[in-house]
């Protein structure tokens, strides 16, 4: 492993392959869900050892809302537990947890927890954890829009401008964004911040992901040249 990654660092995670670990073991898909939360705790925890500054993970996208209403609800259910449960042990653990994506359609007291979550671990300067909730990259691209239109402005607006009305701006882009899985595609996931980062897939199913897989990944990341348009 390297001794040091550049800081900040980083890391994005499209937590996919619940539905299918569970069906391997002839079991309903909210039981992958709850053990994805189990990988997403190792995860987290491995996270800052390896030098990772922030962390953001792709939990239910705008588009997840098509799926039947038991799942949906059981979701919900899901971010509602360890939302209660696990905000005191990532207090301890001096990570301030933050969330990307559009408040509307989430229920009313999902939205109290993530504000109340928000706000208990602020002043933490350990890993900042993202939670993508209810995110689209093409939805906050719109809301970035909208957010412009309703400023008047006259003057034309730069690349720095439109970032600046992004959900974080003040989180660095993600170097690198880890899909489980073994889909190779990015389902609207950091469109905008996504630009340079670089890709790493992998076959595990994210239940079953853990520091090992994100060794590997942070791995193949030091080995790759970042060239950002440029020749070196
Ligand atoms: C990812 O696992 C978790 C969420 C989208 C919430 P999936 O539920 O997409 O699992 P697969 O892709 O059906 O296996
Ligand atoms: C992406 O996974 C969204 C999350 C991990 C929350 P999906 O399983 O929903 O994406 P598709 O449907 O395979 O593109
Ligand atoms: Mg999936």
């Amino acid at each position: 492993m390297p001794d040091t990654l550049p800081s900040p660092f980083h890391v994005a995670l499209i937590m996919d392959g619940n539905g299918r670990w569970a069906k391997k073991r002839f079991l309903p898909r909210l039981l992958g869900h709850r053990a994805g939360i189990k990988a997403l705790e190792r995860t987290v925890r491995a996270a800052w050892k390896l030098g990772i500054t922030h962390l953001s993970v792709y939990a239910f996208s705008t588009e997840n809302w098509s799926r039947p209403e038991t799942e949906v609800k059981g979701l919900m259910s899901l971010f509602r537990f360890s939302l209660r449960r696990k905000v005191e042990e990532i207090q301890r653990e001096n990570v301030r947890i933050r969330f990307a994506g559009t408040r509307s359609g989430m229920p009313p007291d999902v939205l109290e927890l993530m504000d109340w979550a928000e706000k208990t671990t602020a002043g933490n300067t350990g890993l900042t954890f993202i939670a993508c909730l209810n995110y689209g990259g093409r939805r906050e691209i719109v809301d970035a829009v909208n957010t412009l239109l309703a400023e008047n402005r006259k003057s034309p607006v730069s690349e720095k401008d439109f970032a600046g009305r992004l959900y974080l701006p003040d989180v660095p882009d993600p170097d690198l964004i880890i899909r489980t899985s073994g889909e190779q595609r990015l389902s609207n996931f950091w469109l905008w911040e996504g630009a340079y980062s670089e890709l790493y897939f992998t076959e595990t199913l994210w239940p079953d992901f853990g520091p090992g897989d994100l060794e590997a990944a942070i791995e193949y990341f030091t080995g790759r040249e970042r060239r950002y348009g440029s020749v070196r």
